[in-house]
Order: C-alpha cells, then structure tokens, then sequence
C-alpha cells in the first residue's frame, strides 16, 4: 500500500467547491513512459508524438478547469499555474529525450540513477583555496546574522567574482573525482558546474515555521522539498563540520517510490511554487505571499485547494503533511542525514529526491550550493557573448 499525499485529508486544504476533470490517465502512461527509459529506437514510437500529446492534454486539462472558474483572480490563477506546468514539462520531457537519445547507445552502470545521491569530500587542497577565497564574504555574512538580517539575501552570494573562483575550484575538483562524469552519464548530456551559492546558516533564521492553526503542532518535516526543475543536479559541500544539529542536509531515497504521485501531481506541485510571484503582475496583487513559504497566503491556499485531488500537489510539501501521520512518521524513519567535517559534499537530483537542509538548532553553517548544468549550454552562451564584440 502506498501512502497518501497529505492534501487528501490535510483539513487546512478542505476546500467543498474543488473543480471535477475527466479522466486523463492516458497522460500518465505518456509520461511514464518517457521517465522510464524505454527503448523507443526499437519499439519505433516517436518520442516528438508523445511529447505533442502530453502538452495538449495539459492544455485540454486546464481548459476544463477554466470553465469552472467563477472569479478573475481564479481563471488568472489557472492560467499561470497552466503557463509554469506547461514550461516545467517541456523541460522535464528534454531531460527524458536527451536520457533516452544516450542510454540507447551508452548503457548507465552507475546507481546514482536509482539512489539520485551520492556522498562524497572535496580534496583537502580546493577545501582549503575556496576557504581562502570566501572568508571575507562569510565574515559579511556573520555580521548581517549579528543585526538580525537573516533572508537568504543577506546570508548568501551567487554572483561576482569569488563565486566564479568557487565555480572554477569545484569544476577542477569534481572532474577528478568523477563526479562531472557521473552526472553526465545520468543527465545524457556533458554537466558541468554552473553556478555556486555561497551560504551562511543560522539558528534565529525562522522563515520555515508554519501556522496552520488546524492542528496542534507543526509536522516535523518542515522544508521537504522537491527543486523546480529536474534539469540541473545539485551539490551542497559543507565548508564548515555539519551533524544533526546545525543543519545536516537530508535526502528520502525511498519516498517517491512509497507514495501515490501521479505525472500530473508531480508536474502541478513544482509549477504551484511559482504562481502568483512576480511582482507587478494583477494576480500578484490579489495575493499576500509569505518569505519562502508556498501557502503562507489564505487566499492562495485557497485558489490551490480548489484544483481537483488528482492535480493538488505542492513541491514543498514537507509543510503541509499531517502531524501524526503516516506520512510524517515514514518521512523521519527514511530520512538519510548527511553528517560530516568540512568537505563533505551530497551531489543529487534536487528535482526528483526530495530533501531539505540548513535547518540549524545551534552553532552556524558554511555551505555551497552547487548547481550543474548542459556543459555545451555554458559553452554556446560564452560564444554568443563573444560575438558581440567581434
Ligand atoms: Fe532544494
């Protein structure tokens, strides 16, 4: 048996009006089908087909729900959270193509494909340079935790020319190591570091709690999440020794296969994280969106709520399990910590392994956040920068 997804039972997302679809299971079977490798070349099926079938249906979907919509600021909610669903899956179905276009010549004998982790350290000798190259950000850092500032903004930095020193550090490193190598086999295109986060954690960042007043606790699983996209693996290294107390990043290897998630669910729950955010925008404006959290708002929780049980999904679903629950329970008995001294790395597939991190009770974390990406893409966009001055 399966375990349910919280937003089934979860009386905060009771909703008595919830729009009704047809039945489209025939997209999971699509879509399925792409994820799970199988040999198109000798079964003649034309991945292009199944990919123009699965965006119309999409559209068909979304179509039957904005007829059911009554307000504005509902039909413009469904028409950014079909924009978002129809962008994350053309991307997710690129990652499969460019899987299935490799693997039918290049057979995978890594298990990074079914674990989406791995542990791993960092040579002593690029521990030791990034170190060197970002103690003044981190001192910065410190200070701005000292006065109270601390949003993600004023304890991280992603840009400049430090995180390109980082950048280049860890594409030396990750080379040696295999790792580069690794996630290009799993990727099916050539990965390469593109961009680092360098970041400081503090126990009195309080962004995650959660108020739900509809039960007595908040679960214990707050910040699960799933990445937007599953284009671009992960790393965090710990620059500074991590254990359970000041924010040991964690994986749950075993939660998609245990839990009842549809295609659409999947899809639905990354693109809801982005509905309603730009600024400027008119359904920005209906909405209060609370720092980091997808449902702080009511009047969204709402707009979420009515989308019906086969579509409400929400990547950051860790906030929202029931307290007490199954759920809850099989999260934390599954939960793999990655505890270890400076140089400790995880390098994993954000987007499909949920996991969470940075969570600190005491003491203070130093970490990078690694994302990696199409080598050839790096490459194309260097040229393209290039030109413009020959
Ligand atoms: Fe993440």
């Amino acid at each position: 048996m399966k375990l349910e997804l919280p937003y089934l039972d979860h009386l905060a997302f009771k909703n008595q009006s919830q729009y009704k679809i047809s039945n489209y299971n025939i997209f999971e079977t699509l879509y399925n089908s792409l994820l799970e490798n199988r040999n198109f070349q000798s079964q003649n099926t034309n991945i292009i087909e199944i990919e123009n079938q699965c965006i119309t249906i999409l559209f068909q979907i979304f179509d039957e729900l904005k007829e059911q919509a009554i307000e504005e600021r509902e039909i413009l909610f469904l028409e950014e959270l079909f924009f978002h669903a129809d962008r994350l899956l053309k991307e997710d179905i690129n990652v499969y193509k460019a899987r299935i276009l490799s693997y039918n010549f290049n057979k995978n004998d890594s298990n990074f494909h079914d674990k989406k982790y791995t542990i791993g350290q960092i040579s002593k000798q690029c521990l030791d340079k990034i170190n060197f190259e970002i103690k003044d950000l981190i001192e910065l850092f410190r200070k701005n935790a000292l006065s109270g500032k601390t949003t993600r903004e004023d304890l991280s930095m992603n840009s400049g020319q430090v995180v390109r020193k980082v950048v280049n550090e860890l594409n030396k490193d990750f080379n040696e190591n295999g790792i580069l190598n690794l996630l290009s086999h799993y990727m099916g295109v050539k990965q390469t570091v593109i961009g680092v986060s360098v970041e400081l954690s503090v126990p009195n960042s309080n962004w995650w709690n959660v108020d739900y007043s509809v039960y007595q606790r908040q679960p214990k699983t707050l910040y699960f999440h799933y990445d937007e996209s599953i284009a671009y693996p992960k790393s965090i290294v710990y620059l500074s020794d991590v254990d359970e107390n000041n924010g040991a990043t964690s994986c749950v290897p075993s939660f998609n296969k245990n839990v009842n998630m549809s295609a659409l669910q999947f899809i639905i729950g990354r693109a809801i994280a982005c509905v309603g955010k730009t600024k400027g925008t008119k359904l920005n404006s209906f909405y209060k969106h609370k720092y980091h959290q997808t449902f702080g708002c009511p009047t969204f929780k709402n707009d979420f709520s009515k989308l019906p049980n086969e579509l409400r999904f929400s990547s950051h679903f860790g906030w929202d399990v029931i307290p007490d629950s199954e759920l809850e329970i099989f999260l934390l008995n599954d939960e793999v910590k990655v505890i270890g001294e400076a140089g400790t790395f995880i390098v994993f597939d954000g987007g499909t392994l949920p996991h969470r991190g940075g969570l600190l009770k005491s003491n203070e974390r130093v970490a990078l956040q690694v994302i990696f990406g199409n080598y050839n893409s790096i490459y194309r966009r260097l040229i393209n920068k290039l030109k413009k001055y020959i």
